[in-house]
């Protein structure tokens, strides 16, 4: 198969690159806009295999995209701004990218009839404090993060029903493993714990995310890909629910600092509680998780105590200023 992929040198899209490639023997094209969390560093070991290619564009360049979307049987967008606290503190690049850019995109797929799946996450439900999402839940979003997701599945659902575009989502849960970006709670954590800085914990440390390890859900969209229904929604959850104190106490453990270093900070504007999905959908196509959260946090956490040369130019860049706005003290204070 020939896939574009949008988004690709982030971290789930590098994940869902990687098994494409070598599992699947796909020929791929990524077109990525290496904003600061993407990185063709994540996509190295790739370079030069057959039918492997990276363009440097945004989702929202119509030019770019139709070029790249020219002769290829999928498109699989990944491309997003992923962060809650920055959409909280500056929205406006999740509105261009997640309404203008899978306009664009959607446009490029019915224009050349392509098959067109999005990557899409279990905050566009909301929070729920009992049971379980479904794909009928409705859609009830808390932050400019999730909103705009929401607004883009209801776009893609729109090509769907009006032009009979061939379009599929698949919602995720909170992923986590190797090439997260430092910002989200546990590669934050873990490369905190092992520099012997404070851990912040928003709030209570009471909300519960639904883990899922980052090769299940790249496997599950490949899943969706290959064999979803058009115009259905498929939920991806992880197998196991955690508390975040939890979690981070888990890292505490794993990485062998001080629980001293746990510190409460303001909780998160509009923080949603817990999030849990249902999968029962795509399970019936034939996927599972592997992975339980003990071992993938096992696995995640020698992963970033083995890898310091990918996050150290992360830690030492532009990082170091999100991090003091975001905190409010400086990295290593
Ligand atoms: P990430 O932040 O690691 O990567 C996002 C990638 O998109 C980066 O490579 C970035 O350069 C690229 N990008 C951003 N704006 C772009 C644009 N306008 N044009 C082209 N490329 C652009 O994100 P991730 O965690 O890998 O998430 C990927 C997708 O999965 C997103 O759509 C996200 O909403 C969804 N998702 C994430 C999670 C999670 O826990 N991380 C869970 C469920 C769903
Ligand atoms: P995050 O990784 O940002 O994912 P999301 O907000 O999309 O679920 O956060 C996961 C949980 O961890 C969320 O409840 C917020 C919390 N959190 C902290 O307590 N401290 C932190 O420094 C971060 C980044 C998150």
């Amino acid at each position: 198969m020939k896939l574009l992929v949008c988004g690709g040198a982030g971290f789930i899209g590098s994940n869902f690159v990687r098994q494409r490639v070598v599992e699947h023997g796909d020929a791929v094209i990524v077109l990525d806009k290496l904003t600061y969390a993407g990185r063709e560093e994540n996509l190295a070991d790739l370079r030069g295999e057959p039918g492997f290619e990276f363009i440097r564009a945004g989702i929202e360049d119509a030019a770019a995209v139709g070029g790249a979307m020219a002769g290829v049987d999928a498109v699989v967008n990944f491309a997003a701004e992923t962060h809650v606290d920055r959409s909280i503190a500056e929205p406006d690049a999740f509105i261009t990218t997640h309404a203008l850019g899978t306009f664009v995109l959607l446009e490029a797929a019915r224009t050349r009839g392509v098959r067109y799946v999005q990557v899409s996450t279990d905050e566009v439900y909301g929070s729920i404090e009992e049971g379980s999402f479904t794909e009928s839940s409705p859609l009830q979003p808390s932050s400019p993060y999730s909103a705009t997701k929401a607004g883009a599945d209801l776009l893609v659902a729109s090509y769907r029903h009006t032009f009979g575009t061939e379009t599929v989502i698949c919602r995720g849960s909170n992923n986590y493993g190797p090439f997260q970006y430092p910002e989200k709670l546990i590669p934050l954590m873990v490369l905190n714990a092992l520099h012997g800085d404070k851990l912040p914990v928003y709030g209570d440390g009471m909300q519960v995310r639904n883990w899922i390890y980052v090769e299940d859900f790249a496997r599950a969209i490949g899943h969706v890909l290959d064999h979803g229904e058009p115009g259905n929604v498929y939920n991806a959850g992880g197998p196991d629910e955690c508390a975040n104190l939890e979690v981070v106490q888990r890292i505490v453990q794993l990485t062998g600092c001080g629980d001293e270093l746990i510190e409460y900070v303001t909780d998160r504007p509009g923080h949603d509680r817990r999030y849990s999905l249902s999968s029962e959908k795509v399970r019936a196509l034939g996927w599972e998780p592997r992975m339980r959260f003990g071992d993938g946090l096992a696995n995640t956490v020698a992963w970033y105590r083995e890898n310091a040369a990918w996050w150290e130019p992360i830690r030492s860049g532009d990082y170091r200023a999100y991090y003091e706005r975001q905190y409010g003290r400086a990295l290593g204070d």
